[in-house]
């Protein structure tokens, strides 16, 4: 196996006495989809959270691109190339849509109009409404921008959490075609989600968590494939955490 472009190493996150994250460890292979699924609290954005530098470890380790990052802040992080689209979006409703993809590229100087413009090309909704403010796109479209914000700095890697939370069936659907063309355009995807089996289907690799730990892990097909786990930990098509 290639050295993976991210790994994580009996990482724990703490909230005062709450253990949320308790010794999860996991590798990124570069080029990648990789999700981590689980139940409402299992730790999932705990760890994307510690891994994209917005939460700090209480221990263990993580590695991106053969470098110790444990403990380098989210704003660094995006300048090397590991960049959040956060949960629950986080668009600025009252700037335009230009605006908000200028924030995703503020540290690239020069360049920022250029990876917009490079952006605008993949989501041609957004090039045609950069003047409205963001608060005037729908929801599915706030989630492509929030994306697209994260896509402006030219990732290596894309941490996503639950990107398709409180969507409706058909633009689930346009956020996962959009997943998929992200990672098939090279860039390396780790996808948090409660939509168990829907990211599964999409995923290379997939991490159980429950309880803060990993409780199963392998080739996504695989995990689909077993219906112990499926039962377990996946739940039953059409219940609310599987949307
Ligand atoms: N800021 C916080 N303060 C205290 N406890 C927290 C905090 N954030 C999360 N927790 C707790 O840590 C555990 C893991 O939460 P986390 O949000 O990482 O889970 P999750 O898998 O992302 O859940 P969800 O599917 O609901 O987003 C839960 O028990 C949660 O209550
Ligand atoms: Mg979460």
């Amino acid at each position: 196996m290639s050295t993976p472009i991210l790994s994580v190493e009996d990482l724990r996150v703490s909230y005062g006495r709450v253990e949320a994250v308790r010794g999860v460890s996991f590798a990124v292979e570069q080029g990648s989809l990789v999700t981590l699924v689980g139940a409402n609290g299992a730790g999932k954005s705990s760890v994307i959270n510690a891994v994209s530098g917005l939460l700090r470890p209480a221990g263990g380790r993580i590695t991106f691109q053969g470098r110790d990052v444990t403990r380098t802040p989210a704003h660094k992080l995006v300048g090397r190339g590991l960049v959040q689209v956060p949960e629950g979006r986080q668009i600025l409703a009252t700037l335009t849509i230009e605006e908000n993809l200028q924030m995703g590229a503020w540290h690239t100087r020069g360049t920022a109009q250029r990876s917009i413009d490079a952006v605008y090309d993949r989501f041609p909704v957004l090039a045609e409404r950069r003047a409205l403010p963001a608060g005037a796109l729908s929801g599915g479209e706030q989630q492509m921008l929030a994306i697209a914000r994260a896509l402006v700095a030219a990732p290596a890697v894309v941490l996503m959490d639950e990107p398709s939370m409180g969507l409706a069936p058909k633009i689930v659907d346009e956020v996962f075609r959009v997943i998929e063309e992200i990672r098939a355009s090279g860039t390396t995807v780790v996808l948090v989600e409660q939509n168990a089996r829907r990211a599964l289907r999409a995923a290379d690799h997939g991490y159980v968590l429950q309880s803060g730990e990993v409780v199963h892990s392998g080739p996504a097909a695989g995990l689909l494939a077993d219906e112990r786990i499926v039962q377990a930990y996946l739940g039953i098509e059409g219940t609310p955490g599987q949307r």
